[in-house]
């Protein structure tokens, strides 16, 4: 059979349609989320399962469950209302608590109940929303590094096109506007036309706030080249210094008005700062109607059910509650990123292997291992430079996928690559450690044991580490 009949044969026999074919056979699939799947299953437990898997490679707050619980567990007043048919944008009831959350602590501006919409998350909202500004192989503009299922969310159904507006890693991937010029202009030397930008702000992988003047040079240079921007803020709430790094939305920025003419549009999500992504709950601000009307088209095929928006109604009206949670988990949130500092080491300190499990190599496991962390203030996550560990022999981005597969073979500890975040500099790793205090010590445990047993020649051998 000559090979043309093979395909042919092959797509007759499939039970799905070409399309379906096309997003699961050619799809993006990130090794390092495979892995996270095929792993999670056996997790790590001290005393059960002390080799268990750690997911060093997802952005879940897995700190908050003692707080959020007893709101959860509770749900008096639900009625016959919540088992029929709502309005699909969300009920009143939930929009009116929306809004007043989102002003006092998110948007820090008022916003009306009826330019909200909610859908079950803010990947969803982000498919949903490109598929709305964009048509096929238009272009969509996000700086880079940048978090890893917008592959998906753009390309899969939307058929949007990246155009990565790339940050330099030597000047540790500060926001630099005229990276996205560069991007259009990549773009348009393969045939695409940037339409629209999506900025995760706080930054993931980065972990960082952008500052005032920062987004107010995207807003201005969006303006003047009429590209609609979406702005993810799911990680408003996630910081580590808030009163010397507060978050600036973007809405504190524009007006209503502003935000209609310019095309800009908000979204976010209880998934992180709220630590409840199996409760799919995301919404969209914006003050354009046919945007909302879009959304509220969509609604039937990305609900969020009325029961699921009945508790998170009540848990925002207590204000006394979202005054301790928000105090609480940032408290938390801090303390783990100084554990992370205090191990990893930047520039002053350095990992020292304590403790041991039998199956460590005693010489090398007390080797001094210093592995920077750029410097974050927000997120549930930090950047780190690992190029100093990259293996000699080898190209650097196949030194990163070698290290950390040997991080995940030798330790079930699994980082996400730069690599998977478009990180155009080979070398550096995303690392989650919003977790329990005892999972993230055997973490940084195991993390330092993989790294002080390197099977391979690097830079850091010979202390040429310039971290
Ligand atoms: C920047 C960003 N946006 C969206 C999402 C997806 O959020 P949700 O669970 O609300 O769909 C994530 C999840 O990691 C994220 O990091």
């Amino acid at each position: 059979m000559s090979s043309d009949n093979k395909v042919e044969s092959k797509i007759k026999k499939d039970p799905i349609s070409k399309r379906a074919a096309f997003i699961l056979d050619e799809g993006v699939v990130h090794e390092y989320l495979t892995e996270h799947f095929s792993r999670f299953g056996e997790p790590y437990h001290k005393t059960e399962r002390p080799n268990g898997y750690i997911p060093f490679c997802v952005a879940e707050n897995k700190q908050i469950f003692d707080l959020v619980e007893p709101k959860l567990s509770q749900r008096p007043g639900m009625n016959i209302t919540h088992l029929g048919y709502n309005d699909f944008r969300g009920t009143a009831e939930f929009r009116e608590a929306l809004a007043a959350f989102l002003k006092d602590y998110v948007f820090k501006r008022a916003v009306e109940p009826s330019k909200l919409g909610i859908a079950n998350g803010a990947g969803p909202l982000v498919e949903m929303l490109f598929w709305a500004l964009c048509d096929e192989n238009d272009g969509v503009i996000v700086p880079a590094p940048y978090y890893s299922g917008f592959d998906m969310d753009l390309t899969a159904r939307a058929k949007c096109k990246i155009l990565p507006a790339n940050m330099n890693a030597e000047d540790d991937f500060a926001f630099d506007v005229s990276a996205c010029q560069k991007a259009v202009e990549e773009g348009r030397k393969q045939g695409i036309e940037a339409k629209a930008l999506l900025l995760t702000s706080p930054n993931n992988p980065l972990g960082r706030s952008y500052t005032r003047d920062e987004l107010q040079s995207l807003i201005d240079w969006a303006k003047n080249n009429k590209i609609a921007v979406v702005v993810d803020e799911v990680y408003a709430l996630s910081l580590t210094q808030p009163s010397e790094k507060p978050f600036v939305s973007i809405c504190e920025l524009m007006t209503p008005d502003e935000m209609r003419e310019a095309n800009v549009h908000v979204l976010y999500s209880f998934s992180k700062d709220f630590g409840m992504s199996g409760f799919r709950v995301g919404l969209i601000y914006s003050e354009t109607q046919r945007v909302l009307d879009w959304a509220s088209n969509m609604g039937f095929f990305y609900g969020v059910s009325t029961d699921t928006q009945f508790v998170l109604t009540s848990m925002l009206k207590d204000r006394d509650f979202l005054e301790r949670y928000v105090t609480t988990m940032q408290q938390r949130l801090a303390d783990s990123y100084q554990t992370i500092l205090k191990h990893l080491g930047g520039k002053e300190s350095r990992i020292v292997s304590e403790s041991k499990t039998a199956s460590d190599d005693t010489a090398t496991a007390n080797k001094k291992v210093t592995i920077r962390v750029l410097p974050a203030d927000a997120g549930i996550f930090v950047f780190i430079d690992c190029r100093a560990f990259l293996p000699l022999d080898v190209e650097p981005s196949l030194g990163e996928n070698r290290l950390w597969r040997h991080v995940l073979e030798t330790q079930n500890l699994n980082l996400s690559t730069g690599h998977s975040c478009h990180c155009e500099t080979p070398g550096f790793m995303r690392l989650c450690y919003a977790m329990e205090s005892e999972v993230l010590q055997e973490a940084l445990r195991r993390l330092t044991v993989a790294f002080s047993n390197l099977p391979w020649p690097c830079a850091a051998d010979a202390g040429v580490i310039d971290n």
